[in-house]
């Protein structure tokens, strides 16, 4: 069976002080919690820190985003080689504020997605409709194409080891949860789509997670489906208690 993932996405909140603080505590809070993988996205600059006071636990370190470059002159910018230099082992690709604040199309998103593998990330890709696309029935035509726009460029092997989230647009700290069905739903379109396009594995190992409001109450229920593999989690991961009981939701 799929083993559940469980991703804390902290977005652009807590310094390296602040981050340093929020891992010992979830480092102590989340100790038993050995029935799940956890990993937490700290800001790049509060990576070290997070990595540093995570040494040796159950919970690994994941970067927000990366540049599609190894190296070269790309001022501001941060290669995936940096961060698994500097300890992390995940990292996000496309997610939908990067996608809609940031101008990230499906072309960028599949490069960034073989800069993760190239530098030994494993890429957690973001898709999802936003509320008009949803509206106008576009669900599945959407999510495909996120989907596909990646998965096209991957073997089979490769593939295997690709997270994918799905997180609705509308959903994003919203307080709007997609109910269970919706979620289940769209996890089985994309399982359809993996197993369309690869061997019978592929879509049997993949790990597909929900994100979008995911909270204490209604992690359990979503995680239930027999489609949901975990959750990236936004705002719920910043504090550690309601983290955990998300991560319980998973047992
Ligand atoms: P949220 O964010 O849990 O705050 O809705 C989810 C995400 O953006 O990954």
């Amino acid at each position: 069976m799929r083993r559940k993932l469980l991703v804390g996405n902290w977005k652009m909140n807590r310094n390296p002080v602040e981050a340093d603080g929020l891992a010992g505590n979830l480092r102590k809070l989340l100790s038993e919690a050995t029935f799940a993988d956890i990993v937490v996205a700290p800001p790049f600059l509060s990576i070290p820190a997070v990595v540093s006071r995570l040494k040796h636990s159950n919970i690994e370190v994941g970067a927000q985003n990366l540049h599609a470059e190894a190296s070269g002159a790309f001022t501001g910018e941060i290669s995936g080689e940096m961060l698994k230099t500097a300890g992390a082992s995940w990292c996000i690709v496309g997610h939908s504020e990067r996608r809609q604040l940031f101008g990230e199309d499906d072309r960028l998103v599949s490069a960034k997605v073989q800069a993760c593998l190239r530098a030994g990330l494993r890429p957690i890709l973001c898709v999802g409709e936003t509320l008009a696309e949803r509206d106008a029935g576009q669900v599945d035509a959407v999510v495909s194409r996120q989907v596909e726009a990646v998965f096209q460029k991957l073997n089979a092997e490769i593939a295997a080891t690709v997270t994918i989230a799905y997180e609705p647009v509308w959903a994003i700290g919203t307080g709007r949860t997609a109910s269970p069905e919706q979620a289940q739903e769209v996890h089985a379109t994309i399982r359809g789509l993996l197993a369309k396009h690869f061997p019978a594995f592929v879509a049997r190992t993949s790990r597909i997670l929900y994100g979008g409001s995911v909270k204490g109450s209604n992690a359990r229920s979503l995680l239930g489906q027999a489609d949901v593999d975990g959750a990236l989690v936004g705002g719920a991961s910043l504090v550690p208690e309601d983290f955990l009981a998300i991560v319980e939701g998973a047992r």
